[in-house]
Parts: C-alpha cells; sequence; structure tokens
C-alpha cells in the first residue's frame, strides 16, 4: 500500500498538526510504503520570508523524525526538490476547472485575510493534486480541514483517467477518529491554526512546559460544570479531545476518570498530558535539528528516492496527453 501526505515548513507547528498529521504519519508508516513530503511549494503562495522558510524546512525535518518517522523506513523529502510536482502542478491545471477551485472553502478563508491574493493561493489544490497523484497513493492521512482537497484530488484523478486512459490510482483520505480537528483553546468554534487561530489559544509543539501550562490555565471552558464530550461544550469537548490525543486513552476513559471534578483540575491535567507528550518530542528535535549537515544528506536521499518513484507517472502523462518525447 502506498502512503502519501505533505506538510507546509512555515508557520509554527501545533497540536492540531501532530492530531490531524505528524500522529497519524508516524502510525500509518507501517502499513507500507509512505512519502512525506515538505511542500515548500506550497508555502509561498502566500506572503513568507525567504531566510525563514529555509530555516523552517529544516526544522521540519527534524520534527518529522522527532514525531517518529523513519527515515530508512520513510521517503521524506522536500516538494522543491523534485520537479515533477510543479510540472504536474501544470498538467492537471487543464483537467481542473475554475469553478471547482472558487469552491474551495480554504481558499475562501485565506484569500479574505490577505491583501495581495496571488495566483498561487488560487491554484494551490492543484499542486496538492499532483502530489498524491504522482505517487500512485491509496491512503492520504490527513486532518478534517484537507478532506475538499482529497475529494477535489479524486474528482481530476477520474476526470483525467476518463479524458486520457486509465493514469493514476484514486486516493482516499485518512483522518483520525479523534482529533481530525482539534480546535483553538480560546475560540474553540475555530480550528486551531497558526493562520486563522488566536496565539494564546494555539499551543506549538515546540512550547515550553510554562507557556503550556499558562495556555491551558486560561483555555476558554463553557457553562455547566461536566467533563463530558458533547455539541453544546465546544471547549471541553476539545480539551477532552486533546488528553485522548496525548495519552492515548479513549473519550470514555477520560471522562470516568474526571467525572464529578471541576474544569480546574481538569485543564492543568490536560497541560502536564500535553506537556508529557511534548518533552520527549522536543529533546530529540534539539538533537536531530542540531545537525544540519546530516538532515541535507537525509533530505537528499529522500529526493532521489522520490524522483525515481514519481517519474515513470509524470513521464505517463505526458505521453497520454499528446507531449512528444525524446527519451
Ligand atoms: P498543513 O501544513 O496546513 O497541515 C498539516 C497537517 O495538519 C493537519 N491539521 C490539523 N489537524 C487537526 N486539527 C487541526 N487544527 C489541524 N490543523 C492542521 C492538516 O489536516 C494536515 O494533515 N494542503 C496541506 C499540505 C499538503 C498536503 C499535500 C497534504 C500539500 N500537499 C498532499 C496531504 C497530501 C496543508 O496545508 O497542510
Amino acid at each position: 500500500m502506498r502512503i502519501f501526505s505533505g506538510i507546509q515548513p512555515t508557520g509554527a507547528k501545533h497540536l492540531g498538526n501532530y492530531a490531524g498529521g505528524f500522529r497519524q504519519y508516524a502510525a500509518t508508516q507501517e502499513q507500507g510504503e509512505a512519502f512525506f513530503c515538505i511542500v515548500d511549494l506550497h508555502s509561498v503562495s502566500v506572503p513568507y520570508d525567504p531566510a525563514d522558510l529555509r530555516e523552517r524546512t529544516l526544522d521540519l525535518f527534524a520534527l518529522l523524525v522527532a514525531t517518529g518517522l523513519d527515515p530508512d523506513r520513510s521517503t521524506v523529502f522536500a516538494q522543491s526538490h523534485v520537479s515533477a510536482h510543479a510540472e504536474a502542478s501544470w498538467l492537471l491545471s487543464s483537467v481542473t476547472s475554475f469553478g471547482e477551485l472558487r469552491r474551495m472553502t480554504q481558499f475562501k478563508e485565506k484569500s479574505e485575510s490577505q491583501e495581495f491574493v496571488s495566483a498561487g493561493l488560487f491554484t494551490y489544490p492543484v499542486l496538492q493534486a499532483g502530489d498524491i497523484l504522482l505517487y500512485q497513493t491509496d491512503i492520504v492521512p490527513v486532518g478534517i480541514d484537507q478532506r475538499q482537497h482529497l475529494e477535489l484530488t479524486r474528482d481530476v484523478a477520474e476526470r483525467f483517467n476518463s479524458r486520457y486512459g486509465e493514469t493514476f490510482r484514486l486516493p482516499s483520505g485518512v483522518y483520525p477518529e479523534i482529533g481530525a480537528k482539534i480546535m483553538d483553546l480560546q475560540e474553540p468554534e475555530k480550528k486551531m491554526s497558526t493562520t486563522g487561530g488566536t496565539e494564546q489559544g494555539t499551543v506549538y509543539l515546540l512550547d515550553s512546559p510554562d507557556v503550556v501550562r499558562r495556555k491551558f490555565k486560561v483555555a476558554v471552558t463553557d457553562s455547566g460544570r461536566e467533563i463530558r464530550h458533547a455539541e453544546d461544550k465546544p471547549g471541553i469537548s476539545n480539551l477532552i479531545e486533546i488528553m485522548t490525543v496525548s495519552t492515548g486513552d479513549s473519550i470514555d476513559g477520560v471522562q470516568s476518570r474526571y467525572d464529578g471534578q471541576g474544569y480546574g483540575a481538569f485543564k492543568s491535567e490536560t497541560a502536564e498530558s500535553v506537556i508529557a507528550l511534548l518533552e520527549p518530542i522536543q529533546a530529540r528535535f534539539r538533537e536531530i535539528r542540531d545537525d544540519p549537515g546530516e538532515l541535507r544528506r537525509l533530505l537528499a536521499l529522500g529526493a532521489e528516492k522520490a524522483a525515481e518513484v514519481s517519474r515513470p507517472t509524470l513521464e505517463s502523462m505526458y505521453e497520454r496527453m499528446g507531449f512528444v518525447r525524446l527519451g
């Protein structure tokens, strides 16, 4: 089975990324041949700082390994190192409609908050479709916010297959049962995010224990006193999910453990469970990040493998679309 997922290097990584992304990457790599892509080309679709992009790309590689990816087992690479991604994006843009892209909620949300809306922000889902389709992917582990992009990827693949002949496998998104959408601690009706969330409500994977404690201490809760996962309790439900993600316990397990207890103790114990999760990750991160030479060597190995695996699919795309090939 082929597994593929991508994550942007810019923006500090947070608990939402851990729940929907990192945690699932480490688990799914056990299930088959896995590819994890640092999507640096996606990162330039919104304003960014070039020096920051360079550093964050290495940070993200280190964080992927620190959260459990084994670069000997999985292919971990940067998107810009494999030119097939940019090429596939252009080719697929001919089978993606303007109307489909205009309906993407992530585009609508992100473009509202930008003064300069780049064309790249609009065509971003086409690049993502290419990422996935180039590897004949079966499953894509992601958070729920990527569902619409996954559906578009399948539509684009089907259209290409029916127009030019069977070329792509149709991928399925894999969403975690719990923690597929971690919410902002201050505004639990919004997802935790570096772009759309609040600073106090976003718990970063590299936050120090004190910062984590403070953020949970001031987390918004709901009226009532019960620690119960329910639609009318978005704040508490989110904290229960976070505790479930960080301890591996079930929702029922957490609810019965805190039955009859107050919000204060629950919030502080949730913070401690997150600290216990993050401390070893942070220690491994520092160790790996400390050796940029080794990181570059691993990136080069990943790029080589990814280029080799994606090449035949890109070649079929060109051929079926009628381009003269020289090789
Ligand atoms: P990105 O970089 O925004 O997020 C990386 C992963 O984290 C998940 N995630 C969340 N999960 C739960 N709760 C949250 N609050 C939360 N916030 C983020 C995301 O769902 C994602 O799995 N477009 C993608 C990157 C991408 C990609 C791909 C993904 C590019 N090409 C191909 C899969 C396959 C993105 O911007 O993810």
